[in-house]
């Protein structure tokens, strides 16, 4: 586990020969793909079980959300400690374990790492609360004076991302005294990043697991860390990562129009002068030339993915300059919808401004943040982006949902640059939409009063096999089901109700994967063909040999003569209408170009 000198610079200059360039990259949510020791809850031995169902699936890198030592306050994205497994999800014997028959499969590994705030229980932080107002265990955090007579005031107005506020009161020799900034829950503390110490810190977490051989790491909050001098007031609350509804958010501050749900762009931190003072600073890029320096000491061409939250486009591409990252989440394509100008508009932006800082694009329609695309697509404004569904709400139409999902990642995987996969997407999974209150555990949740339903819906345990208790996610777990219930009509979409089934949504997947890697989609170009009309509901794109042809409008729409069908969202979506072929509405086709 030494490391060796970096890729030849011939290899550095092409980000487009890199293997990250064009993967389709997998994301493990670790509690809930596959329990391998009957707890309930999903572990890394559960992950090694089902390698062979992601090589399968032809997938070319798998990225696991946190399994670090964590009291899961919030789901693990609240690390006590940076450098170990937490005994929920196994050891690091068994990460080992699963880093290396991953590799054996040829699927590279990605691990999350989460740099703007650890647990309230790491020990930089248990430390800093003992010690003194001023002292250097304080300094890795940030800690200030209350404001007003006594301190009794927050030290600005600063409101956190999970709802409430962003700073909590710690007690001082037995009294109330300095408070605390955390963006996210009280039990998530801000790291001061100003702090050598803490880079110092984060850059050897990196090489700890760079040493192990992991291929990249999928960076949370990565427009977050640096915050403005003198931490300045601001009176809008940004919602990262869930939609808009319900949001106290000053309409001046961001460009679409506020109010319940549907306004994609206010999950994002606006830049220019109406940045929130706390994301997207200038400084930001420095750690990450330095992390794209420690990433260079090891072989293999390892990555960084920047989870950030930034709009216009132009922003997020600048994580991803030369000497920086090498991807970012292209957030808005997943806040499009199923709208096809929207999607249109979004393409067309993100390959002219990854073209502008040669770097490849990336698309993805679900993660563990939102709710499944396949329910958000079934509402009756598509292009929604609710905070989670209770049984109160709207809920969305089961099967148009899953078949614009299925039509969506033929648009996806026709696209070149690199696809991201959220666990079930290929199954088609939906989204819980009737989780009892009781039972949710997103802090989210419980900081709004529940005006937040929370992301457990995304979060529900992956089923395995349509008749096993707990539809198969635990080997064995006689005496409870999983951590979160599945809704039975997880029995449907079953993986072993899908693999080697023709049809189903998991083949379907495997089947474009597979087009989409020996036709070489993912490093080639596209151009809007002539039956383009995002307009009228329709996208059509050539790539290499592929002509996508998707409809997003109403009617039926007459597909070209004499093309030769390659892959098609659902096989009943195509007719013969006298000599004409067409294809029905919420699907799309691949045809030979
Ligand atoms: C990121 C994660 C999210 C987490 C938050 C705080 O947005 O994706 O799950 O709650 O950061 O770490």
């Amino acid at each position: 586990m030494t490391s060796v000198p970096a890729a030849s610079p011939a290899e550095a200059a092409n980000p487009h020969s890199s293997w990250w360039s064009d993967a389709v990259i997998y994301q493990v949510y670790p509690r809930s793909f596959a329990d391998g020791n009957g707890d309930g809850m999903g572990d890394l031995i559960g992950v090694t079980e089902r390698l062979n169902y992601l090589a399968e699936l032809g997938v070319n890198a798998v990225w696991l959300s946190p399994f670090y030592t964590s009291p899961q306050a919030d789901a693990g994205y609240d690390v006590a400690d940076y450098r170990d497994v937490d005994p929920r999800f196994g050891t690091l014997d068994d990460f080992d374990e699963m880093l290396h028959e991953a590799h054996d499969l040829g699927l590279k590994i990605i691990v999350d790492l989460v740099p703007n705030h650890t647990s309230d229980e790491h020990e930089w932080f248990k430390s800093a609360l003992i010690a003194a107002p001023g002292s250097i265990e304080r300094d890795r955090y940030i800690f200030r004076d209350g404001k007003g007579e006594n301190g009794e005031e927050p030290p600005n107005n600063w409101q956190s991302i999970f709802g409430g506020p962003a700073w909590t009161r710690v007690e001082d020799n037995g009294a109330p005294g300095q408070w605390y900034l955390h963006l996210f829950d009280t039990k998530q503390p801000d790291l001061n990043w100003e702090n050598p110490e803490v880079r110092a810190e984060m850059e050897d977490v990196l090489r700890f697991w760079l040493d192990r051989g992991v291929d990249g790491f999928r960076v949370d909050v990565a427009h977050g860390m640096v915050k403005a001098e003198g931490l300045p007031d601001w009176s809008a609350k940004v919602a990262m990562v869930a939609g808009n509804e319900n949001e106290e958010v000053a309409g001046d501050h961001f460009d679409g129009e506020s109010g319940a749900e549907g306004n994609a762009e206010g999950n994002m931190a606006p830049s220019g002068e109406n940045t929130p003072p706390y994301f997207d600073q200038e400084g930001v890029h420095d750690i990450y030339r330095a992390w794209h320096r420690v990433l260079k000491d090891y072989d293999g061409d390892r990555m960084m993915v920047a989870e950030a939250w930034v709009e216009p486009m132009s922003r997020i591409f600048r994580y991803v300059r030369d000497d920086e990252m090498q991807q970012a989440f292209n957030f808005g394509f997943l806040l499009a919808g199923w709208d096809a100008s929207r999607i249109h508009a979004n393409v067309v932006e993100t390959l002219n401004e990854a073209a502008a800082v040669n770097a490849p694009a990336t698309w993805v329609l679900s993660n563990h943040d939102t709710v499944r695309h396949s329910s958000r697509y079934g509402l009756s404004d598509p292009t929604s982006f609710p905070k989670g569904i209770a049984a109160g709400d709207e809920q969305p139409d089961e099967e148009l949902g899953l078949a614009r999902g299925r039509a969506a990642s033929l648009i996806m995987f026709g696209l070149p640059g690199s696809a991201y996969v959220y666990q079930g997407d290929e199954l088609g999974l939906p989204e819980h939409t009737t989780l009892p209150d009781e039972l949710r555990q997103d802090p989210s949740f419980f900081r709004t009063n529940g005006a937040e339903r929370g992301r457990d819906g995304c979060r529900v345990p992956m089923p395995w096999e349509a008749d096993a208790d707990g539809y198969g996610f635990s080997v064995d777990n006689p005496d409870g089901g999983p951590w979160l219930p599945q809704p039975e009509s997880f029995a449907r979409y079953a993986a072993d109700q899908q693999v080697d089934v023709a049809g189903s949504t998991y083949e379907l997947y495997r089947q474009s994967i597979a087009l989409r890697s020996q036709l070489g989609l993912g490093t080639g170009s596209i151009e809007w063909t002539e039956l383009n009309d995002p307009d009228r509901g329709i996208l059509a794109y050539r790539n290499a040999k592929v002509h996508v042809v998707a409809n997003l409008s109403g009617e039926p729409f007459r597909l070209p003569a004499g093309a030769g069908v390659l892959v098609v969202s659902e096989e009943s979506a195509l007719s013969s209408d006298g000599d004409a072929e067409t294809l029905a509405p919420n699907a799309t086709v691949w045809l030979t170009a």
